[in-house]
């Protein structure tokens, strides 16, 4: 019983861990493959670098990252000076000085990315009335989720590319956008109050990649999907320990029940 009871959890942690859930979106989407998929997948250290580069030179004008905090950015692989100095080109308000005057104070890792609009009221004024959603979360909003993907992001990033490289010059023949409106293939409606954020070279890259459309879009994309979980690499090494620690259970359950029956089988005594 005990036997099959751990075998049992070794099943369902396998098929939980391994499934690849192949579940369905209402727009066509393209899967791209992520370092980061899978059960033991990694965050590629230079897209973060990369993506953070495009947040801060692009969409940090109209979309805000609430929940980070400049010292987190240590999980990019930046060391604690680089943080401190990239806090630093960051300027916050301090109160005011003797003379009345609104005081600035430079950022320190301890503080968290400002938002480039003071109210929500304001955010909807710059942009036609819609809100450019927090970075925070929105890597993962997107994301099909099913039982069976616990570990692995099915659509976040592959929606978020979806909408960054399916925007059109002009909406297809028969097609109104409404006033302030854009085309975008994935967009649910296919009318976006966003437009299209990046072009051929928006960012010079400083580890010279070529900034592609594409390259800045699932380089934002990995970014946004850390900014929403930046403890799945954390997660992911306990699932593996989990695992690790379930298997060597369930072999010396196994050595374990077949030696405290051992004698009872020998005398026959369920014959
Ligand atoms: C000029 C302002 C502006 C800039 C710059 C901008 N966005 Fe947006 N974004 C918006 C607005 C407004 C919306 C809401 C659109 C809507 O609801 O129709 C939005 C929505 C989005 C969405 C959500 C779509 C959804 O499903 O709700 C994503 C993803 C997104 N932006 C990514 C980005 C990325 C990545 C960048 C930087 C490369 C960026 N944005 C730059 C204004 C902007």
């Amino acid at each position: 019983m005990i036997k099959n009871i751990s075998l049992m959890v070794m099943i369902v942690m396998g098929g939980v861990s391994f499934a690849n859930a192949s579940g369905d979106s209402a727009y066509t989407l393209k899967k791209h493959e992520w370092p980061h998929d899978g059960p033991f997948g990694m965050f590629d250290k230079a897209a973060l670098q990369r993506g953070l580069q495009v947040y801060k030179e692009v969409c940090s004008g109209c979309h805000s990252l609430d929940m980070v905090a400049f010292r987190e950015l240590t999980a990019l692989g930046y060391s604690t000076d680089e943080v401190k100095a990239f806090a630093g080109e960051y300027e916050f308000a301090a109160g005011l000085d003797d003379d009345g005057e609104e005081k600035f104070r430079k950022g320190l890792p301890q503080d968290y990315f400002p938002a480039p609009f003071a109210s929500e009221e304001e955010a909807r004024d710059s942009n036609n009335g819609a809100l450019p959603p927090d970075f925070s979360l929105l890597g993962k909003s997107r994301e099909h989720l099913s039982m069976f993907t616990p570990w692995n992001s099915i659509y976040g990033e592959d929606y978020i590319v979806g909408i960054l490289t399916t925007y059109h010059e002009e909406a297809p023949h028969g097609v109104e956008l409404a006033e302030g409106m854009y085309f975008n293939e994935t967009f649910v409606g296919n009318q976006i109050a966003m437009a299209a954020p990046l072009f051929e070279d928006s960012v010079e890259y400083a580890d010279g990649t070529s900034a592609s459309v594409e390259q800045m879009a699932k380089d934002v994309a990995t970014f946004m999907y850390w900014a929403a979980e930046p403890k799945m690499e954390a997660r992911k090494k306990m699932g593996l320990k989990v695992i690790i620690f379930m298997s060597i259970l369930t072999i010396m359950l196994y050595f374990v029940n077949k030696s405290v029956w051992k004698n009872v089988k020998n005398g026959k005594e369920f014959d």
